[in-house]
C-alpha cells in the first residue's frame, strides 16, 4: 500500500509538523508500506519530497521538492507529480495527514481527503473542525455536562468598542483569565491577563490569529493529558502530567524550554485517573472522533475537580509530545502505533 504523509502546512503550527512528521515517517516500516512525503509550504504549496529526513525540519526540504498535489477527483485517488511539463498520476491508498492547526487540524484537508475518497488517518471534517474550535468545542462538552472553565466569546469587530468589550469579560470573569484564539494550536496566540491592561493587550494579539476570542476564567490545578486511540472500540491511555516551566504551558514553554517536564503516569489517585480516562473517551465519541486524539484535562487543586480543557485531533508527534508517549507507556511503540492509526485509516 502507498502511504502519503502530508507535512508543514498553511498554519501558525508549521513547524511542529516538521517535527511530528519526521518522527511518524521514520516509524512507518518500509517493507510494509510505500512512502511518498509531501510537504505544503507555509504559502500552501504542496510539494513532493525524497530527501534525507533531517531536510524535513531544517525547511531544506522546500529546496529539493517537485511539484506535487493530491487530486480532488475521486475517479481517479492519486498524487498528481509534476515530471518535466506533464503531470503523472500515481495511484495512492491512505493518507497520512501530519499537519496542526488551520487547514490540517480543522477538516478542510479532510474534505479535500473526503472528495478525492481517499482513506485517512485520523478525525473526519465534523470531528476535526468542532475540535479545532475551542468555542464549539465548549458547546459540544456542555451537553456532556463534563466541568470545563467558565467563558466569554468575543469577536474582533466588538474591539472597535474596547471599553464595551472589556465590560463584557469583566462582568462575567476575574483576573487573572486567559485569552485565546478560538481557532489555533501549540498555545499560538494565548495570553494569561492578570488586568485590564494586558486583557486589552491579549484580546489584539488573540484577533491577530482569529476572528472569534475565547476567554476562559483560570483554572488552579494540575494540567494533565489523555491519550485516545480507536474507531468504534476506543482506548484511553493512562494520565500524564505536565510541568510547564513558565506560568502557564506557552509555545516556548512547550518546545524551546528544556525545563518543562512531562510525567507519564499522573500521580493522582486512582479513581481521578479513571475520571479522566472516562470523560477523554466521552468527548472523543462527543465530537464524532476517529483514529486518534489527546485529551486534555486539569485537574483542581485541593477539590481534585475534572475540568476539561481541550481536544487535539492531530497531536503532536515530537520527541516531547505526549501522545506517542502516553502510548509507549502502555507498552505499544511508536512505529505500532503509526502502524495502527494507518489501519484504522483503512478500515
Ligand atoms: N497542537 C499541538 C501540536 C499539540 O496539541 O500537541
Ligand atoms: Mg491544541
Amino acid at each position: 500500500k502507498t502511504v502519503v504523509v502530508l507535512f508543514g502546512g498553511q498554519s501558525s503550527e508549521h513547524d511542529v509538523s516538521l517535527v511530528s512528521a519526521k518522527n511518524v515517517i521514520s516509524n512507518i516500516d518500509p517493507n510494509k508500506y510505500f512512502v511518498l512525503t509531501v510537504g505544503i509550504t507555509k504559502e500552501g504549496k504542496w510539494m513532493l519530497y525524497n530527501g534525507p529526513l533531517n531536510h524535513i525540519e531544517t525547511g531544506e526540504w522546500e529546496k529539493l521538492s517537485t511539484p506535487a498535489f493530491i487530486s480532488p477527483d475521486a475517479t481517479k485517488k492519486s498524487l498528481i507529480k509534476l515530471v518535466g511539463d506533464k503531470y503523472k498520476a500515481i495511484p495512492i491508498d491512505v493518507v497520512f495527514p501530519v499537519l496542526h492547526g488551520l487547514y490540517g487540524e480543522d477538516g478542510t484537508v479532510q474534505g479535500l481527503l473526503e472528495m478525492a475518497k481517499i482513506p485517512y488517518v485520523g478525525c473526519g471534517v465534523l470531528a476535526s473542525s468542532v475540535s479545532m474550535d475551542k468555542v464549539f468545542t465548549k458547546i459540544i462538552v456542555e451537553k456532556q455536562n463534563i466541568d470545563q472553565a467558565s467563558y466569554v466569546v468575543i469577536y474582533k469587530d466588538e474591539l472597535d468598542e474596547m471599553d464595551k468589550a472589556v465590560s463584557k469579560v469583566e462582568a462575567a470573569l476575574s483576573y487573572p483569565c486567559f485569552i485565546k484564539p478560538s481557532n489555533a494550536g501549540s498555545s499560538v496566540g494565548i495570553t494569561k491577563a492578570h488586568n485590564r491592561e494586558e486583557l486589552i493587550e491579549g484580546l489584539k494579539t488573540a484577533a491577530e490569529h482569529d476572528r472569534k476570542i475565547l476567554i476562559e476564567e483560570t483554572i488552579v490545578g494540575r494540567e494533565v493529558e489523555c491519550a485516545v486511540l480507536g474507531n468504534k472500540d476506543v482506548k484511553a491511555s493512562l494520565v500524564g502530567e505536565i510541568i510547564p516551566a513558565a506560568e502557564f504551558y506557552d509555545f516556548d514553554a512547550k518546545y524551546n524550554n528544556s525545563e518543562s517536564k512531562t510525567i507519564l503516569n499522573a500521580d493522582l489517585p486512582k479513581e481521578i485517573i479513571e475520571e479522566v480516562r472516562e470523560k477523554a473517551i466521552r468527548i472523543f465519541k462527543a465530537v464524532d472522533g476517529s483514529g486518534l486524539a489527546r485529551v486534555d484535562f486539569f485537574v483542581e487543586k485541593d477539590t481534585n475537580r475534572v475540568v476539561f480543557n481541550e481536544i487535539n485531533t492531530m497531536p503532536g508527534f515530537t520527541s516531547i509530545s505526549m501522545y506517542p508517549m502516553l502510548w509507549e507507556n502502555m507498552g505499544i511503540s511508536k512505529q505500532e502505533l503509526v502502524h495502527k492509526l494507518i489501519e484504522l485509516a483503512l478500515k
